[in-house]
């Protein structure tokens, strides 16, 4: 691709946080974390009643390292707590809430002060300079408007950054490919499931996805894999990079990859403290080792979260392309989407990487698990690739070297059905892989 994508990011582009020196940043961080952890406990019941539980106080924060004493905050806090008892503003200064749905019980309410509102724009920003973006282009967010922070976080940071945005919010796939061909937006912003419904899309009415004005594609609010960036990245003819963040530490904005490297996420930890532990015995592991992704927000006001276990799995290496600020590696997958299938762990990320190398194969699959008598059973079903509908050779063979593949990589036996194109349930936001089917006991 002839642009200036793969270039460094100049000086004058950089915000005042991105020009830190790794002592600058150490000095921050730990003057922010004292705060943080002071106001935590001043503001809120539970942190007061988990800090006096375990022995510390603010005060006894006086290193980085520190931290690691603290307890840990989890999303049943925040259920616990509901709707309001984790804030730690009076109502009136909260400008904003948003909530995640939640699979199962209440939601999870999080809420915003103007001060955290600007600092998630500033943070957006960033991620999107980081991407390639600038002040000029043009933004189509995808990402859902509402509750969930994916379109508004999107959107503020958009315009923070200069650009202009096309709030289109999810679904209406005929709808979004005519905007984007009419609008022409370099930049867009949407799930990595989402994108390829509207690849398809874009190829069912004739029209190469290349050929349009996308240059850009920010994806997350999912895991996603190197083969699922190389198959975006052909059919689209644009940079895939990887967007990271969750509604408990701000929304989207947390961690970013940046075009010129794509070598995992950035993480924005002068807002940001990203700790990895290891998820049973909750030791905090050393640099480069891979847990369970902690965050401590370092800025916030409305809703600070200590130590606040996200269940996404990753390690921490060190920064590259915006260094100091050191990479988190791409979360391809939570300590609860793993399936324990006959005692191995199987994440779905690994099927991804195996069906979309494998030749005949679309990028479309979901796993069932059931279970017969005493034996759990996982059935990968793909669909054909829809030059390979009517060659039953092709589509035998594909399914047979998913089966091995499976087996070889991740140790498990699985059943694989190779199925007709188009009759997989498409993703309009966050794609739901895997369906349980086993009985409850
Ligand atoms: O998904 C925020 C977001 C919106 C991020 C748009 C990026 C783009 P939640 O709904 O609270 O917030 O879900 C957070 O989604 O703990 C991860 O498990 C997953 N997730 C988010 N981004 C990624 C990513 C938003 N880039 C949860 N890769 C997180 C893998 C991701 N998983």
């Amino acid at each position: 691709m002839t642009d200036r994508l793969g270039e460094p990011l100049p000086a004058d582009l950089r915000d005042e946080g991105e020009r830190l020196t790794a002592d600058e940043l150490a000095a921050l961080q730990l003057s922010r974390l004292r705060r943080t952890l002071r106001h935590a406990y001043d503001h809120v019941e539970l942190y007061r009643r988990k800090f006096d539980a375990a022995g510390v106080a603010p005060r006894d924060c006086r290193g980085l390292e520190d931290l690691a004493r603290f307890p840990f905050t989890t999303k049943a806090d925040l259920r616990d707590t509901y709707p309001y008892g984790m804030f730690a503003v009076p109502m009136e200064q909260v400008r904003r809430v948003h909530a995640s749905s939640g699979t199962t019980g209440r939601p999870t309410v999080v809420g915003y002060t103007e001060n955290d509102l600007s600092m998630w724009a500033d943070v957006m920003a960033r991620s999107i300079r980081a991407a390639g973006g600038r002040a000029g282009h043009k933004v189509h967010v995808s990402y859902g408007y509402g509750l969930f922070t994916g379109g508004l976080g999107a959107h503020y940071g958009a315009e923070r950054a200069g650009c202009t945005v096309i709030p289109v919010s999810g679904g209406m796939t005929a709808r979004q490919v005519q905007l984007i061909l009419d609008f022409r937006p370099e930049i867009i912003m949407v799930t990595p499931s989402y994108m390829l419904t509207l690849l398809d899309e874009f190829e069912r009415r004739g029209i190469d996805p290349r050929e349009t004005s996308l240059r850009i594609g920010m994806f997350g609010a999912e895991p996603w894999t190197e083969q699922m960036r190389t198959e975006i990245e052909r059919r689209a003819g644009i940079h895939a990079v990887d967007i990271y963040g969750l509604s408990e530490v701000i929304g989207p904005g947390v961690a970013q990859e940046c075009v010129e490297t794509k070598d995992g996420l950035h993480v924005w930890e002068d807002h940001f403290l990203p700790e990895v532990v290891d998820p049973v015995s909750d030791e905090v592991l050393a640099a480069g080792e891979r847990g369970e992704l902690v965050f401590t927000s370092l800025t916030k006001e409305a809703l600070p979260v200590i130590r606040y276990r996200t269940r996404d799995l990753t390690r921490l290496l060190p920064g590259t392309a915006r260094a100091p600020f050191r990479r988190m590696e791409k979360v391809t997958g939570r300590c609860d989407d793993m399936i324990i299938l006959r005692g191995v762990n199987v994440f779905p990320s690994q099927i991804e990487e195996i069906v979309l190398r494998t030749p005949g194969v679309a990028p479309h699959f979901q796993l069932e698990l059931t279970r017969e008598g005493r034996l759990d059973r996982l059935t990968v079903r793909a669909e054909a690739r829809p030059e390979a509908r009517d060659d039953a050779d092709l589509r035998t063979a594909a399914g047979a070297v998913i089966v091995r593949a499976v087996k070889d990589v991740v140790g498990v036996a699985v059943e694989v059905q190779i199925v007709d194109p188009d009759t997989l349930e498409r993703s309009a936001g966050k794609l739901q892989r895997v369906r349980d089917l086993r009985p409850n006991d």
